[in-house]
């Protein structure tokens, strides 16, 4: 059989694949800690439940318009007025199934064969891979430590002028790093991208709401109200809203870009189901307090991670500012050897801690992180101290590798 060679640079989700790993491993009976998993563990609001079976009961079963159903786009253009600060109208948002699809059809209505898309790595696993699909090329700028895995102006201003690409990705807070881009920083990165008018720029804010001690998100286009027109705001109801199942996300744009991925989007899903954007006509009419409550509950979980980590020799990470993901350094520990096993990598050693020590964690490879494990914290404050113990004892059973030269990474 002979696939399409579009198939040739994607490759699987790691991050679905060791969570299904384990999640199998959990169905065999083993009893794995799962530090995997990129959702809330809260149940979704009782009252968009309600909501959603309400329509249904109403028979609202059927085809909505492609971009979404009036009511709720309307409501979007609200909820994003009030919560960020920008003026927006139902005519600027355009309903998808979830924040994956309205990114992928972002890049779909503006990425020609052969484009470049600029993305600051580490980086959400699907954005190469939906550069790909979109026919263009992935080009990356390499972040680190040093900088808090955040991109400089001068590094951004470098990989313009190297690789003219015609979309940049940005992402705060940052899936898989949890850093944020403060407003001085989005002012400075602003500036280098008026020089470079072709650039249009994917702004994937789903973590918004989710920021700890004084960090505050604060939208691109807030900051550089006169870049609007390049500015295409990815969002979702996933992970603010506890409503990853449901499958809803939502773009803020021009109007002609929103009518663009309406093209695209009406060839391929048509419209996000119609009952379950009736129950996230709810979602956006709960008290801000929801979200707070949630933003404190991720807030302690860090904390109990970050001290539980400390304890750990040779780990560290740079505490995440945002989102619920903990990028921990493990290069130490790949350069290893338990038995007659040597561990060179962090997929290595995803793969020992999981069936030996039995706590799931994503390699940082799959982000373009090596050496380096995704935490999530998306689960209970028991699991997350159980998981961490885990990852201790199993980590203290790794010998250092004597007279081989380890991995170089690249910072
Ligand atoms: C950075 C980032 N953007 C977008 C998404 C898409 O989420 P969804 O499709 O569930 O809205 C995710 C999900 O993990 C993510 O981490």
């Amino acid at each position: 059989m002979k696939l399409s060679n579009r198939l040739n640079n994607v490759k699987p989700s790691m991050t679905l694949a060791i969570t299904s790993r384990a999640a199998s491993m959990k169905a065999e009976g083993i009893d794995i800690v799962s530090f995997g998993a990129g959702e809330p563990d809260f149940d979704t609001p009782p009252s968009v439940v309600d909501a959603a079976k309400c329509a249904l009961d109403k028979g609202m079963t059927r085809y909505t318009p492609v971009p979404g159903m009036p009511v709720l786009r309307a409501a979007i253009a609200d909820w994003y007025t009030r919560e960020f600060g920008i003026d927006t109208t139902s005519d600027h948002v355009i309903v998808g199934v979830g924040g994956k699809q309205v990114i992928y059809n972002a890049l779909m209505a503006l990425v020609d064969v052969g484009d470049r898309v600029l993305i600051p790595a580490p980086y959400w696993v699907s954005y190469p891979a939906m550069a790909y699909l979109a026919g263009g090329e992935p080009v990356y700028v390499r972040t680190t430590e040093k900088t808090s895995f955040l991109m400089t102006p001068q590094a951004l201003e470098e990989a313009l002028e190297e690789n003219h690409p015609k979309v940049l990705i940005l992402n705060s807070p940052s899936n898989p790093t949890g850093q944020v881009y403060e407003e001085s920083l989005l002012r400075d990165l602003a500036e280098v991208l008026r020089r470079h008018p072709n650039v249009m720029i994917i702004w994937d804010n789903i973590y918004a709401h989710i920021t700890y001690g004084d960090v505050k998100h604060v939208d691109f286009a807030k900051v550089a109200p006169d870049l609007a027109e390049r500015i295409i705001t990815t969002c979702g109801f996933s992970k603010s809203f506890a409503m990853t199942g449901w499958r809803l996300g939502f773009a803020i744009a021009d109007p002609r870009i929103i009518k663009a991925m309406s093209s695209i989007q009406g060839h391929s899903t048509s419209n996000a189901t119609s009952f379950a954007q009736a129950g996230a006509i709810e979602a956006l009419k709960l008290d801000h307090s929801y979200l707070e409550n949630n933003r404190q509950r991720f807030e302690k979980r860090r904390g109990i991670l970050i001290d539980a980590l400390a304890k750990i020799p040779d780990v560290s990470l740079v505490e995440p500012k945002g989102a619920f993901y903990a990028l921990v350094n493990v290069k130490k520990y790949c350069h290893t050897i338990i038995d007659d096993r040597i561990i060179t990598n962090d997929l290595e050693l995803a793969e020992y801690l999981l069936v030996d020590g039995h706590v799931a964690c994503i390699p940082g490879c799959a982000f373009g992180a090596e050496g380096y494990l995704r935490l999530s914290f998306a689960m209970s404050e028991e699991a997350i101290a159980e998981g961490v113990r885990r990852i201790a004892v199993a980590l203290s059973k790794l010998k250092r590798v004597e007279g081989v030269e380890p991995h170089v990474f690249w910072d």
